[in-house]
């Protein structure tokens, strides 16, 4: 047993405009209005939608998370939001390092750093990322890649709460394809990163650190990958979208 809260958070990554999101909003404050079982949500929209669906969660526990962020205050970076707008926003996490900002946008481990500095600088739970391809999974190296990302992304971060950092590992190969790791899968590389964590940051700090499982994660498996010593919750992509699917996802916790 251990004194971790189970996170329950949703990436809804470029999915629902301004009515939609709205729509899912009250959706799922009214799926979850009543449960009360001590497991945290999060909800990650695109960044149009933070201010709708903010104001939607208003006086719900729900939290509101942003699913990228730049590391500077403020200037010359079209595009960018940063850390100061997503807390303006409503924000209290933010995702950093999935797989598709590294792949389709390059963003690397270097990146990633930044980002995790900024975001505990300002106040906000970097959510980062970590996950092997599928040619890193049959290698048989996937730990090494894990560990790697997970050091290289966070070397040099202070924090003094282990409530101030949160890791989701996400095998490439189960996201969006319906492979999910199975829940001894989960745990290997959970328990391995929660080691890392505590090379970098102490055995006290690690032990109450979240680490997620996300990928492929839906009603049927959360249970099981929930019931997992190291796996304190899931980063949710498709099953998100669905306040059905999402709120049972959160009771079966
Ligand atoms: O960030 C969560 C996402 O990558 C997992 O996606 O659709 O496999 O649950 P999905």
């Amino acid at each position: 047993q251990n004194n971790r809260t189970l996170l329950i958070a949703g990436n809804w990554k470029m999915n629902n405009d301004v009515q939609a999101a709205a729509t899912l909003a009250d959706e799922l404050v009214a799926a979850l209005d009543g449960v009360d079982n001590g497991v945290e949500v999060l909800v990650c929209p695109p960044t149009i939608d933070l201010t709708t669906v903010a104001a939607k969660l208003d006086g719900s526990a729900i939290k509101l998370g942003a699913q990228n962020v730049y590391w500077e205050a403020a200037g010359a970076y079209t595009g960018e939001s940063s850390c100061d707008m997503l807390k303006s926003a409503g924000c209290t996490y933010c995702i950093i390092g999935h797989s598709e900002r590294r792949d389709y946008f390059h963003e690397t481990d270097e990146d990633q750093n930044k980002k995790a500095k900024a975001l505990v600088a300002a106040g906000l739970v970097p959510v980062f990322c970590c996950g092997e391809p599928l040619e890193v999974r049959e290698a048989g190296t996937y730990v090494e890649h894990v560990v790697a990302q997970v050091k290289a992304g966070l070397e040099g971060l202070e924090i003094a709460d282990p409530a101030q950092l949160v890791v989701a590992y996400e095998p490439i190969w189960a996201i969006g394809t319906g492979m999910t790791a199975t829940a001894d899968d989960a745990q290997e590389v959970c328990a391995a990163v929660r080691e890392a964590l505590a090379d970098l940051f102490g055995a006290e700090l690690a032990s109450g650190i979240r680490v997620l499982y996300g990928g492929s994660a839906k009603p049927g498996n959360i249970a099981e990958l929930t019931a997992k010593p190291d796996v304190d919750g899931a980063l949710v992509g498709g099953a998100s979208l669905k306040a059905a699917d999402f709120s049972q996802m959160v009771v079966k916790s």
